[in-house]
């Protein structure tokens, strides 16, 4: 069996923010509106600040307009709620992103779901779940839509009768993963810490999406030769290889054993994380034009 191909996310979401820019030009001239996302953070988590960055830093790219909010870790819940009833009433605001986790004080059910389902660009808000689950016009989460981008350029568009594992059952992942791909006419599993014969449920699957937070789980014998493995794990591991306390960062794949067997797989990094901040801007335009009644424009 040849090696696989690497599916190329960092090229895959260059082209989705040029496509995005190309439908925000087209708002502003044609509408004379600029999409806008604002973001809330709360506390100082260092890897949610270079998020925070990295969204606002894009989002201008492409010609949108950003609003940061830092709000400090001993802020009220009250006091973000506000916030998101300000963001929620403002016009220049079609998307709204308060970044997760939030500090132990707060009920992150109760902040996601203060935010009008349709500005939701996370599509956390349980409304939005509903609507994904229901058929109905929906935002849909970042990171899994992103996936099913990467599965559809590398198959091609039709998924159906096509057997689909989804190894992680999280509500930000795993849960719509599953449903975009059953919506996809996947026949769909989905596996957990607590499925019996993993090995082989995932042996059976023509996709495989990993999304586990276990670095190395899936190993090369998981895998059907020839399947798709998309792999969302973003895992920090000691590399005392690269020298002492050096770290790296691995997927939830074992990508030496597993590139051997697969038809294509996405590296880590590259592969999946590229994509969520892609999307995200993708989901903010959609925001902006359903808020508008206007049809999407063609990039
Ligand atoms: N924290 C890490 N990833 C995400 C994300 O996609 N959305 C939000 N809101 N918080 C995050």
């Amino acid at each position: 069996m040849s090696e696989a191909k690497r599916i190329d996310g960092k090229a895959f979401a260059e082209g989705l923010r040029a496509r995005v820019a190309a439908k925000v030009a087209k708002l502003k001239a044609e509408h004379g509106v600029t999409p806008g996302l604002a973001v809330v953070l709360v506390g100082e988590d260092p890897a949610s600040q270079v998020y925070v960055r990295n969204k606002g830093k894009q989002t201008v790219e492409t010609g949108m307009n950003s609003f940061e909010f830092k709000m400090p870790a001993d802020a009220t819940e009250d006091a973000l709620l506000a916030k998101i009833d300000a963001l929620n009433h403002d016009p220049a605001v079609h998307g709204i992103l308060v970044q997760l986790p939030l500090p132990k004080h707060m009920d992150e059910a109760k902040v996601i779901n203060a935010i009008h389902p349709d500005k939701d660009v996370d599509g956390f808000h349980v409304i939005n779940s509903g609507r994904l689950m229901t058929g109905q016009e929906a935002m849909i989460p970042c990171t899994p839509f992103g996936c099913l981008m990467l599965i559809k350029d590398t198959l091609g568009d039709d998924l159906s009768g096509k057997r689909a594992i989804v190894v992680g059952r999280s509500n930000i992942v795993g849960k719509p993963m599953a449903q975009l791909l059953l919506d996809a006419n996947c026949t769909v599993t989905i596996a957990h810490s607590r499925t019996r014969d993993l090995a082989d449920e995932c042996r059976r699957a023509d996709i495989l999406v990993a999304a586990v937070g276990r670095p190395h789980m899936v190993k090369g014998d998981w895998i059907k030769p020839g399947a798709c493995v998309i792999d969302v794990g973003i895992n920090r591991i000691d590399a005392p290889d690269l020298g002492e306390g050096k770290t790296r960062l691995v997927g939830d794949v074992d990508f030496a054993s597993a590139q051997a067997v697969a038809g294509s797989i996405t590296p880590v990094p590259g592969g999946v994380g590229p994509m969520t901040i892609a999307v995200l801007l993708a989901n903010t335009v959609t925001a902006c034009c359903r808020a508008l009644g206007i049809a999407e424009p063609a990039a």
